[in-house]
């Protein structure tokens, strides 16, 4: 039976979302379906922004960053109106399978349209926080903390040429994912993150931070990296850069990376990653299987409940965690 399908991308963009979604054009292709777009997000769902995807569109897209599709936060997914509108235009066009590549906020969107529509509804996770319960790992991650880390790479470089105190803030929203991958990555000399911060011993932590800053440059000579999440510390990292500043004297300089975490050509892991889920969605949707997300799990393809899959229980690897705080950390090195 032909099936028609339709994708959208919601949310922050991530690399590998243009994979993604030649992926399941080519499978809808395989399976005899018709594939189309949504554009601009559930946006364009509820303004019925429908084009007809064919091979030929998702042809040298798979090196690219951003999506094809666009993407956007809509705010009218959070009211009824905006919802029975997504429907009615579902409706209209006679789709009878939706996949939605983006985040938790998307995967709400997807949930509430289920609950008023027939159709299949997948979710594939989209997004370079990598905060989405139920999947190791979700597409763009694997390229935001390598963006990350070769920015920072750069960063050191100049640091150590001037013993300079840097603070690099990273993205995630509230996950620390980005931050301990990447703070591990480039050997950070404080890794500061929701798993390893609490906000009752902010002046305790300054302090120690202050102190180990001091004999860093004073006694040691070198260059000091912290590695902080954003919408962590609080009145922001800023206000900490200045505080450090203030209580040790030595230039502490923030540097936010931003936007440039989410942007760049997706690396191998995060395009077959997002091949495979693609592709799996659609091999859903020939079983007639909704309400789930693609995830995966030890390298293999797994269905997750739509409402489990944002239930935002997923936690930094323990081990990671432990390992840079009571090992790798500055104030326990120690030579033997
Ligand atoms: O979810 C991806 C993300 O880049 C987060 O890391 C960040 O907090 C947020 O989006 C920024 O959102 P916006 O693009 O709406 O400013």
């Amino acid at each position: 039976m032909t099936k028609n399908i339709a994708i959208l991308t919601s949310g922050g963009d991530a690399p590998g979302m243009n994979a993604a979604i030649r992926a399941i054009v080519i499978a809808g292709n395989h399976f005899q379906y018709k594939v189309f777009g949504f554009y601009h997000g559930y946006n364009g769902l509820i303004n019925n922004e429908l084009k007809p995807l064919k091979i030929k569109d998702v042809e040298g897209v798979i090196h690219r960053g951003g999506t094809l599709l666009k993407s956007a936060r809509c705010k009218e997914m959070r009211n009824k109106t905006g919802i029975t509108q997504a429907v009615n235009v579902l409706l209209k066009n006679k789709i009878d399978a939706l996949i939605v590549i983006g985040g938790d906020g998307s995967f709400n969107g997807l949930l509430a349209i289920q609950a008023q529509w027939q159709g299949q509804v997948i979710g594939i996770p989209g997004t370079i926080d990598n905060d989405i319960d139920g999947t190791d790992f979700t597409i763009g991650f694997s390229t935001a903390v390598d963006t990350a880390l070769s920015a920072i790479d750069k960063i050191r470089d100049t640091a150590d040429a001037f013993e300079r105190v840097f603070l690099v803030e990273l993205m995630g929203r509230k996950s620390g994912q980005i931050t301990f991958n990447v703070g591990i990555s480039c050997a950070a000399e404080k890794v500061l993150s929701f798993e390893n911060f609490n906000v009752q011993q902010e002046q305790e932590t300054l302090a120690q931070i202050a102190e180990q800053i001091k004999t860093a440059k004073q006694e040691k000579h070198r260059s000091f990296l912290i590695v902080i999440a954003e919408n962590l510390w609080p009145n922001g990292s800023e206000a900490l850069a200045k505080k450090l500043t203030e209580i040790t004297g030595i230039d502490c300089t923030l540097c936010t990376l931003g936007y440039i975490q989410r942007g760049g050509s997706p690396v191998a892991k995060d395009r077959i990653l997002a091949t495979k889920m693609g592709v799996s969605a659609v091999q859903a949707i020939s079983e007639s299987k909704s309400n789930i997300m693609i995830g995966e799990q030890n390298n293999t393809i797994c269905f997750i409940p739509l409402s489990q899959a944002v239930q935002h229980n997923k936690t930094v690897n323990p081990f990671l965690v432990d390992a840079q705080d009571n090992i790798l950390a500055l104030s326990k090195q120690t030579d033997a």
